[in-house]
């Protein structure tokens, strides 16, 4: 299906990497888009600050929205940052933190908009090929995308009778400043050390900042923009390097073999 145009589109998470480049992409269309994410332009009218950790908020901006615009065509559920570090050593709140903005932000807009979206409303939810492979002490971070994925494909059958489609969209491997942004515990703890680092350096060198073959934020906007617009909705869809397209299905047909591979090569001989 062709980019839509004409619609009402809220995106959490527009105020920078992909979430930007969609609301861009989306506005150049001739669509109506607003944004929800901490730190929008505050000469921005068409955005909203809110953190999706904190429920009242998120009810109160979709409140907001939903009497301002009338409906809610199609939302893009795209906030969330990285968390890196140990589960042992990561304080609690920071655990609970996480799993609010990443997980628990996407519940409370799905409930918080639903009132507004139409028959033939469209929700789309940035999940993450980190919820199916799994990676060291990426966990709590791995953890709320998995939840994300699951939530998505039941909610698909909760809003089938209501005409309004549930996708998740599998990234992986987007230039943004996701990884630089994200919250870092590093340890000196003997039983952790050595790995982590190994783990970090990896992640922060070739196998993530630095890595070759990205695909920009405007051109994994595109992709999901032209993958969840299909006239059939897709139940999950993967936005990434060929790479992943090899390694997806491996991990969810030899879990066992994909977690060897991932731990020798993220965590190298530690
Ligand atoms: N880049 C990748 O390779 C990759 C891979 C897999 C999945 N993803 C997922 O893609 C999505 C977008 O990430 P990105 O790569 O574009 O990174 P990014 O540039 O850091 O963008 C993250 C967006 O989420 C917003 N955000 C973060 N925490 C929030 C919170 N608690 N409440 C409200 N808004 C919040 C940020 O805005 P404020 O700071 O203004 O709040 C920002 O607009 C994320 O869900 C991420 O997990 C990215």
């Amino acid at each position: 299906m062709a980019i839509p145009s004409g619609k009402t589109i809220v995106i959490t998470g527009a105020s920078s990497g992909i979430g930007k480049e969609l609301r861009k992409l989306l506005t150049e269309h001739g669509n109506t888009v607003v944004n929800i994410s901490r730190h929008p332009d505050k000469s921005d009218d068409m955005s909203y600050a809110a953190d999706m950790s904190d429920r009242e908020r998120v009810k109160e901006v979709f409140k907001k929205i939903g009497s301002r615009f009338g409906k809610i065509d199609i939302l893009f559920l795209n906030a969330g940052y990285g968390l890196s570090g140990p589960v042992e050593l990561i304080p609690d709140t920071e655990i609970e933190k996480i799993n609010d903005a990443n997980f628990l932000g996407a519940v409370w807009s799905t409930r918080a908009a639903l009132p507004y979206i139409p028959r033939g409303g469209r929700i789309i939810y940035t999940g993450s090929v980190s919820g199916i492979i799994p990676m060291p002490y990426r966990t709590m971070y791995n953890a709320t995308k998995a939840a994300l994925i699951e939530f998505a494909m039941s909610m698909s059958m909760e809003l089938k009778p209501l005409g309004i489609s549930s996708s998740v969209m599998l990234v992986a491997a987007v230039e943004t400043d996701f990884a630089s942004r994200r919250t870092k515990f590093t340890t000196k703890d003997p039983r952790y050390a050595e790995a982590v680092n190994a783990c970090d350096e990896f992640i922060d060198g070739k196998g993530g900042k630095n890595a070759t073959g990205k695909l920009t934020a405007r051109k994994a906007a595109e992709k999901i923009v032209r993958r969840a617009g299909k006239r059939r909705a897709p139940l999950r869809s993967l936005i990434a390097t060929p790479l992943y397209y090899l390694a997806y299905p491996l991990a969810l047909l030899c879990p066992s073999l994909v977690i060897r591979i991932v731990a020798n090569v993220f965590m190298g001989k530690a």
